[in-house]
């Protein structure tokens, strides 16, 4: 068997380095562990950017993934199966839309809603051919195609990748008034946004932010498209973060705070087993996409029908919304206490199991790594989102005690750095 030397050595000579991970080399998952090569155990703390919610290698999510290998893998769109329509049925009815796009993974998703929301604003909205924009906001994340990309604002995305796809407007989160006048424009057809900034730092907006942005975009009969692949299915206490503080128990749609017109998901949509990401919205916006003009090979694949019912079900039965929100609570609670002791945290943010702590550096710093690579040799792995940010977002299966056992991992990482 090759040593965690020997596989990185591997990846460093024959992969593009279009990554920078920590160092350690991971063989086996399980709930809310994961093992390195030479057999030590560490806490995820990352949950693979949000997509292993429901926990590593969850056993009714392998399930059923063996299961469906073994029958049927993939037919291409150019015929039907059988796992595609039960799959489209349970899960609009279960987010409450009229219908879905199945595709493979969020910046895919991303893209199809950027389609959708074109086509809408040329067959219902009306605005003239080719001059339909779509409003972003600033320190967005959607992923590394080119086409959202034209929207980012972070260089190393950008820089000698152009030139970029026009339509695009950009303004600041989480800034109600910005939006108001971005709307007077009557060729604007969407507005895009994430309901908390993960990649940005775990950015929340302030409370009504959502709420009053998609009502006025209502107003000006603009698309409000919410990209939830990083908040969405449960980890922020909600089935979805645009839930607000709705009292549902069952699925986001039935008393939203905001209800999106277009809702974007991917990544844990199918627990992190398998690439499967969705576009849903009503009849009115997302019938506009006739055949051809849309799609991918394995699109509503039936693997990832079988997997993403069974991980949208895990998600219900062990009530994740609801611990992800108890868990979110306590951890932020230690993670004060942690800052109020040492110089090195000056805040601590999130929502449910969606937080971060910002470290006492500059931006371009090194400390948040070097705290990570601590945390590592500590038993717990997470990543920092910029040099003096560390996004904290375990699997949602996490019980109390283990919780604990993770702050207390923290807390003397910080205390002895
Ligand atoms: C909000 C958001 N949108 C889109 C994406 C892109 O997803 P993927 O990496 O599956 O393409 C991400 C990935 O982190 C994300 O956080």
């Amino acid at each position: 068997m090759k040593s965690s030397k020997e596989l990185m050595a591997l990846e460093d000579k024959y992969g593009a380095h279009n990554y920078h991970p920590l160092e350690v080399v991971l063989a086996k998952g399980e709930g809310v562990y994961v093992w390195d090569v030479e057999g030590k155990k560490y806490f995820d703390f990352l949950s693979a950017y949000s997509a292993v919610n429901q926990g590593h290698c969850h056993p009714r999510i392998v399930g059923a993934l063996k299961d469906q290998a073994d029958v049927l893998t993939l037919t291409s769109r150019a015929f039907y199966n059988d796992m595609l329509g039960p799959y489209e049925k349970f899960v609009t009815e279960y987010f409450n839309y009229d219908k879905v796009l199945p595709i493979n993974t969020g910046v895919e998703a991303v893209e199809t809603a950027l389609k959708v929301c074109r086509k809408w604003a040329y067959l219902k909205k009306g605005i003239p051919a080719n001059n339909a924009k779509i409003i972003f906001a600033s320190g967005n994340f959607h992923g590394r195609t080119l086409g959202v990309i034209s929207a980012s604002m972070d260089p190393v995305a950008t820089k000698d990748f152009g030139p970029y796809l026009p339509g695009i407007e950009i303004i600041p989160y989480n800034d109600i008034t910005a939006l108001k006048t971005a709307l007077e424009d009557k060729n604007v057809a969407g507005f895009i946004v994430e309901p908390i900034q993960g990649e940005a730092g775990v950015f929340v907006p302030d409370e009504g932010y959502l709420k009053a942005a998609a009502e006025a975009c209502k107003k000006h009969n603009v698309l409000f498209i919410a990209d939830e692949v990083q908040t969405g299915i449960a980890r922020t206490g909600r089935l979805l973060a645009t839930c607000g503080n709705c009292s549902c128990e069952k699925s986001c749609g039935h008393n939203p705070e905001v209800k999106p017109d277009i809702l974007i998901l991917g990544k844990a949509l199918s627990g992190g087993v398998f690439p499967v990401s969705a576009v849903l919205a009503d009849d009115e916006i997302l019938g506009c996409i006739k055949p051809g003009e849309h799609g991918s090979t394995f699109g509503g694949n039936p693997l990832a029908c079988a997997v993403a019912i069974e991980a949208l079900k895990v998600v219900t039965d062990e009530g994740l919304a609801e611990n992800a929100m108890k868990l979110g609570k306590i951890f932020r609670d230690r993670m004060q206490q942690l800052a109020d002791k040492s110089d090195l945290v000056t805040l601590v943010r999130g929502k449910g199991l969606l937080n971060a702590i910002v470290i006492n550096d500059t931006e371009d710093s090194e400390t948040a790594w070097n705290i990570c690579m601590k945390l590592r040799d500590n038993g717990l792995l997470a990543k920092p989102t910029h040099g003096n940010i560390i996004r904290f977002a375990p699997p949602l299966v996490m019980n109390e005690e283990e919780l604990g056992q993770c702050c207390d991992i923290i807390e003397k990482t910080v205390l002895e750095f």
